[in-house]
């Protein structure tokens, strides 16, 4: 059982310049809830009820969404506008959370190792918020399906996706041999390669369930691509050990780190969820 779920959102979010001067990108809408909630939800669908957030100066109103809100509780309170808030009251009162700071901006390997007290030597979740995963029809989520995918290897999961080679470059991007239908013993992983140089098109996208002994792993890993501590140069050491798989999920995934996912996302969850 997977019960703890780490959500880094230190992240500067740059490319929503100017709304991310002072609202975390982690807290922009799509249609009426900020992503973030979105997360939480998928997490919780998937048994986990421990909440812990990396998160950094500028970020408090992600602590504030999960909490009460007393004025706007008692304004609304016995109106027909209750019912939007009932969903997100009902993860504050069935779920734990809890929020730490990364001082410096060094990279999401860097991020998670900050969550290594929070998270104990059990086997957690990470959900990077901005990508947004919606399950099909009757279908659960990426994260419940991945906790079954680690409770039969008992290993670190990582969800990848295909991508279309003029992309590979933004990802980390995994070589490995199929256990079965779109699941993979990773044997080798490559942050952000070239083209020419990415050993698949399967690219690493924002969930992962990592075991405890990625925190030593993290610890002796340097800064990679871009001066940034890299989870996937950590997540190589396990997997150079035969401890990691990579699982191509069913659902959707948007990345909502960008404005064209963003706006494609907003326009798919209204469609779907408001129509
Ligand atoms: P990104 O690089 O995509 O997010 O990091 P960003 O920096 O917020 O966005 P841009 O590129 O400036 O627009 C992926 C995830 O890792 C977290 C981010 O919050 C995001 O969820 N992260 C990244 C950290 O928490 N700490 C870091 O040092 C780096």
């Amino acid at each position: 059982m997977v019960r703890k779920c780490l959500f880094p959102v230190a992240g500067y979010g740059t490319r929503f310049l100017p709304a991310t001067k002072a609202v975390p990108k982690e807290m922009l809408p799509l249609v009426n809830k900020p992503l973030v909630q979105y997360g939480v939800e998928e997490a919780v669908e998937a048994g986990m009820s421990f909440m812990g957030f990396i998160t950094g100066r500028n970020k408090g109103s992600i602590e504030d969404h999960f909490d009460k809100a007393f004025e706007v509780e008692t304004a609304i309170a016995g109106s027909s506008k209750e019912k939007l808030i009932e969903p997100v009251r009902a993860l504050i009162e069935e779920n734990e959370f809890a929020f730490k700071r990364q001082n410096e901006m060094k990279g999401l390997g860097h991020a998670i190792h900050c969550g290594e007290v929070m998270m104990g030597d059990e086997a957690f979740g990470v959900v990077l918020a901005d990508d947004l995963c919606i399950a099909d029809d009757n279908d659960e989520g990426v994260m419940a399906q991945m906790v079954k995918i680690h409770e039969k290897y008992g290993c670190s999961v990582v969800a990848v996706q295909e991508v279309p080679e003029e992309n590979i470059h933004k990802y980390g991007v995994i070589a490995g041999e199929q256990e079965e239908d779109g699941v993979y013993r990773v044997s080798d992983m490559v942050e952000k390669p070239a083209r020419e140089d990415a050993p698949s098109n399967l690219a690493i996208i924002g969930r992962y369930i990592l075991t405890a002994d990625i925190f030593p792993k993290i610890a002796e890993t340097g800064a990679g691509v871009n001066g940034e501590i890299q989870i996937t140069d950590a997540l190589l050491k396990q997997a150079k050990e035969g401890k990691v798989i990579a699982y191509k999920f069913r659902g959707k995934r948007f990345d909502c780190g960008s404005l064209d996912g963003f706006v494609e996302a907003t326009n798919y969850v209204y469609e779907r969820f408001f129509k």
